[in-house]
C-alpha cells in the first residue's frame, strides 16, 4: 500500500485465517527521492507524461519487490508460504466524475509477481468504477467485517485524504462511508513549504497558533464538504495550489497550519454528524494522522458526544490497517467474493474486485 501522502510503501505480512487478522511482520519502505518526485509530477494533471508513467510503473514495483524480500527475510518466512500479495499500488490520478471517469494506480503487478514468485492481486478500484461507483473508498468493507460491534462506531482513516466508515451496531451489511476531504495532505504540503520538513510532527507547529476564522471560511466554502455521498477525492482536488488560491491576504504561516488542522478535524466531524447523519458512541482513528496530537484534540472537540480512540485499542495497529485491508481484499478476490460496498462507492452492486497475476507456476 502506498497512500496519497507518498510517505512510503507500507508492507505487511498478515495471517487472515481467523476473523481478526494477525499481523506477522510490517515495515515501511522509503520511496527513493527522485522516484517520489516523479510520482508527484504524475499526480498533477498537465502535460502528457506517458514515458514517465511507464518508467515509474516499473520502478515502483521494483522498490516494492525489494522491500518485500527484506520483510520476508526479516520475518524468516519463505516466499512459498505467502498465498498472495494484495497490491494497491500508488494512485497517480483519481477522476471519479465526468464522461469517462477513471482511476489509475501504478506499480506493475507483473514485475511484483516475477520478482517474488508470489501471486499478486492488483487493480482493485477499476471494476467498481466500471459499475458506476467511485472506486473508493474500498477499506470500509474490511472495516465492516472486522470492527462492527454491539455499539454504533465510526472508523476514521486519516491518510493523505481522510475517509470514514459508519458502522451501525451489529449490522456489517449496513455500513456506509466516504472520503470527507483532506487528511494530512495539506498539512504536509504547508509544513514542507514553510518549514522544509516532511510533516508537522505531532501538530506542534500548528499548536503554536490559533486558526484564522476568515481563512477557515474561505476553505470551508469548497463545495466538496457539503456534497452528499457517495464521494471520493484526491490530490488532484486538494493540493497546495488549492490552498494558495484561497489565501487572499498575508496570514502567518503557523496560523495557516492551525487553520488547516482545524479544517481537517471539522470536515471529518461534519462528514460523520451531518453528511452521514451518524451519532456514534465511539470514533476510532487509524492512519498516520492519529500521530498528530493537535488534530486528534481538535477532532475530539468537534465530536463532543463520542469517545475518540484509535483502532490500536481494537487490536490492529492503526499504521497498518490500510495495508492489511488490501491483503483482505486479495483474499476476497481469490475466494471470488465481493470487495466493494455499493452503499459506499455508489456502484450498481457488489463486485469481485481486482485482477490476478499468477506467481511461480513452473
Ligand atoms: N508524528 C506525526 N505527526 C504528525 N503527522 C504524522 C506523524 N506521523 C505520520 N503523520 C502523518 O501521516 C501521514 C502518513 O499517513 P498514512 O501513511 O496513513 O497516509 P497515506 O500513505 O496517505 O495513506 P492513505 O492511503 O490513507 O491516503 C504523513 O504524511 C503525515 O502527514
Ligand atoms: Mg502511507
Amino acid at each position: 500500500m502506498s497512500g496519497t501522502s507518498l510517505d512510503g510503501i507500507d508492507l505487511v505480512i498478515a495471517d487472515l485465517a481467523d476473523a481478526v487478522p494477525r499481523l506477522i511482520a510490517a515495515r515501511t519502505v522509503a520511496i527513493p527521492g527522485p522516484l517520489r518526485s516523479d510520482l508527484l509530477t504524475l499526480c498533477q494533471p498537465g502535460a502528457d507524461h506517458l514515458d514517465l508513467f511507464g518508467r515509474c510503473d516499473i520502478a515502483l514495483a521494483e522498490v516494492m519487490a525489494a522491500g518485500l524480500h527484506e520483510l520476508l527475510a526479516e520475518a524468516s518466512i519463505e516466499a512459498e508460504r505467502i498465498i498472495a500479495i494484495g497490491s494497491h499500488g500508488q494512485t497517480v490520478r483519481h477522476q471519479p466524475s465526468g464522461r469517462h471517469p477513471f482511476t489509475l494506480q501504478i506499480g506493475d503487478p507483473n514485475v511484483l509477481a516475477e520478482r517474488t514468485g508470489i501471486t499478486v492481486v492488483a487493480d482493485f478500484r477499476r471494476r467498481d468504477m466500471a459499475a458506476g461507483g467511485q472506486g473508493a473508498p474500498l477499506v470500509p468493507a474490511f472495516h465492516a467485517a472486522l470492527f462492527t460491534a454491539a455499539e454504533d462506531r465510526v472508523i476514521v482513516n486519516i491518510g493523505g485524504m481522510a475517509n470514514i466508515t459508519i458502522l451501525p451496531a451489529g449490522q456489517p451489511g449496513a455500513a456506509g462511508g466516504f472520503d470527507t476531504g483532506p487528511g494530512n495532505v495539506l498539512l504536509d504540503a504547508w509544513a514542507q513549504r514553510e518549514l522544509g520538513q516532511p510533516l508537522d510532527a505531532g501538530g506542534q507547529w500548528a499548536g503554536q497558533a490559533r486558526p484564522d476564522p476568515t481563512l477557515f471560511e474561505a476553505l470551508w466554502a469548497d463545495p466538496y464538504f457539503e456534497r452528499p455521498a457517495p464521494k471520493s477525492t484526491g490530490r488532484e482536488h486538494f493540493h497546495l495550489g488549492w490552498l494558495q488560491a484561497r489565501l487572499h491576504r498575508p496570514v502567518a504561516p503557523a496560523v495557516v497550519q492551525a487553520t488547516l488542522t482545524e479544517l481537517t478535524a471539522r470536515s471529518i466531524a461534519h462528514g460523520i454528524t451531518e453528511t452521514a447523519g451518524a451519532k456514534p458512541k465511539a470514533v476510532l482513528v487509524c492512519g498516520g494522522g492519529r500521530h498528530n496530537h493537535l488534530l486528534m484534540e481538535r477532532l475530539a472537540a468537534a465530536l463532543p458526544e463520542a469517545s475518540l480512540g484509535t483502532t490500536d485499542e481494537l487490536g490492529l495497529d492503526g499504521d497498518w490497517v490500510e495495508a492489511v485491508a488490501f491483503a483482505w481484499l486479495a483474499k476476497q478476490r481469490l475466494a471470488m467474493l465481493p470487495g466493494n460496498l455499493p452503499a459506499v462507492t455508489g456502484a450498481a452492486g457488489p463486485r469481485v474486485l481486482g485482477a490476478i497475476y499468477p506467481g511461480r507456476t513452473w
